[in-house]
């Protein structure tokens, strides 16, 4: 999977993704000789700054990273030689022609084609410029070599800005040169849930209505705001996982099988399903949604301070940091199977699971309660599968007690691979089998419209639905597995796993 010769431009490269995840993707990539000989990187942003200080802030950045690999000797050095660095001002020609001398320059040096990946990896409200100005400098055309555009995540802020954003972008890049990042994706295990679905024949006969009785996929996230506040407070938890995240974990596990391990085949796949689910009724949120912002508590033992706490967040801030949601399927394999999302920050542990949750047997003919069996998929941490079921324990009676087959991926021995550096190397050789199509996106958006349409509403008027029922927040303690609402939503015969 060794691309062609290429030049990787990071657009907002001096950014924070840019320097805790991107660079050290790349690098890991290059020093294991995944990139070729042929590749180098220009970062651009709009800090004046000369080549040298940007190779010093790369540099500086993969010794600080967690994320990057173990640096073997006189590395850096080498990689240092592929950074180059332009700055301006997006909205203006000259450094898109100072991009186009560097496509040029590479050329030169490297001979083949002027193969260029231009990673958006800034502020959205700069999508439009960056992607416009590179089309005015005709950057965007692949007469000379291939041209692609990654955009990083949110796409758009609501259902009509997605649209708008798409528009936009259209007017310059084709559909197909166009490949919109959600990490998840790139997750070992979240293409494991495809290998395990796809690559066996004995769970695909039982993933319907007839044997499930719902299925639980969690996000738990122990972190708080990380000093996010300008981006998390115009976003909250359905713009920052559910819409995304969380639904590419409901179409991955919902969606029916693809006909070939290919990009439109597997997107087409997810597209159906996402248009199945009903759409959450503006007027009924309450019964299919529960929202939740943290309060001052504690984690692991230390006290944390509650998200209006956090700096920078607006006293009395309405933004919710947790969702819990029910989805419902119209379609044959899915029908009277809820599907139960939840996601939120300052939950006890970091974890993201996938449950499916079978029904019980008809029939208990052994003393005690009848379980059921679930087949739980690891995202992280400790990844891995697990199933659960009911066993004899060992003594004259006929005793029945829940245990667990585990498969725990450190089998293989291998250390996981970064989510991005997978998905840079896939876009670099132009498979975007893991990257969500425009239509995705879209009914993506259109399945929590109704929810953001209701809870956007300010707190003190009626929500759409004419009635108020705005939670008073906080409503979850940090440190606990956030309001109490949400075990209402998932009923009283089921109950949240606990992780
Ligand atoms: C990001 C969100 O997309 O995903 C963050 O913006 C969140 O708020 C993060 O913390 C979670 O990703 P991961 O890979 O740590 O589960």
């Amino acid at each position: 999977r060794a691309p062609e010769p290429t030049t990787l431009v990071i657009f907002g490269v001096t950014g924070d993704l840019a320097k805790r995840k991107l660079l050290p993707a790349v690098f890991g990539l290059w020093q294991d000789g995944l990139l070729g000989s042929a590749f180098n990187i220009v970062g651009v942003g709009r800090q004046e700054m000369t080549d040298e200080a940007f190779k010093d802030l790369a540099i500086k950045a993969l010794e600080e990273s967690k994320e990057t690999d173990a640096i073997q000797p006189g590395s850096l050095e080498k990689f240092r030689e592929l950074l180059y660095y332009e700055f301006g001002e997006f909205a203006q020609d000259d450094v898109y022609d100072r991009v186009r001398l560097e496509l040029d320059r590479a050329q030169e040096a490297h001979g083949g084609r002027k193969n260029a990946l231009f990673y958006l990896s800034t502020p959205p409200s700069l999508f439009e410029p960056i992607s416009n100005g590179l089309g005015r400098l005709g950057l965007s055309e692949e007469s000379e070599g291939w041209r692609r555009l990654v955009i990083e995540k949110p796409f758009g802020h609501d259902l009509d800005s997605a649209r708008e954003l798409n528009d936009t972008i259209h007017q310059v890049w084709d559909e197909s040169q166009v490949y919109r990042i959600d990490h998840y994706l790139g997750k070992e295990t979240v293409q494991n849930l495809m290998a395990i679905r796809f690559g066996n024949a004995i769970f695909e006969p039982l993933w319907n209505r007839g044997y499930v009785d719902h299925v639980q996929i969690t996000a738990s996230e122990d972190l708080g705001l990380e000093g996010r506040a300008g981006y998390y407070e115009e976003a909250g938890v359905v713009r920052d996982m559910l819409q995304n995240h969380l639904m590419q974990l409901f179409a991955l596990t919902a969606m029916e099988a693809p006909a070939a391990f290919d990009a439109d085949a597997i997107r087409d796949e997810k597209v159906k399903v996402l248009r199945a689910v009903k759409p959450i009724p503006r007027d009924r949120v309450d019964s299919v949604a529960v929202r939740g912002q943290y309060g001052p508590g504690t984690m692991y033992g230390e006290k944390v301070p509650g998200y209006r706490q956090e700096p920078n967040v607006k006293q009395g801030s309405r933004t919710p940091t947790y969702v819990a949601v029910k989805l419902e399927v119209d379609n044959w394999r899915w029908q009277g199977v809820p599907f139960f999302l939840r996601t939120g920050k300052r939950l006890p542990k970091k974890v993201t699971e996938i449950a499916v949750v079978f029904k019980r047997p008809p029939l208990g003919i052994f003393p005690g309660g009848l379980e059921r069996n679930v087949l739980a998929f690891r995202i992280q941490p400790d990844e891995g599968v697990s199933l659960k079921f009911s066993s004899k324990t060992p003594g004259q009676e006929m005793v029945l007690r829940e245990v667990v087959m585990d498969f725990r991926y450190d089998a293989f021995g291998a250390q996981l691979e970064s989510p991005y550096s997978r998905l840079l190397l896939d876009a670099m050789v132009g498979d975007a089998t893991l990257f969500p199509r425009e239509d995705e996106v879209d009914h993506a958006w259109q399945i929590v419209s109704g929810l953001l349409e209701s809870w956007d509403t300010p707190a003190g008027q009626k929500g759409a639905g004419g009635k108020d029922s705005a939670p008073d927040f906080p409503n979850y303690t940090a440190g606990s597995w956030g309001p109490d609402e949400a075990d209402e939503l998932i009923g009283t015969d089921r109950r949240w796993r606990r992780l």
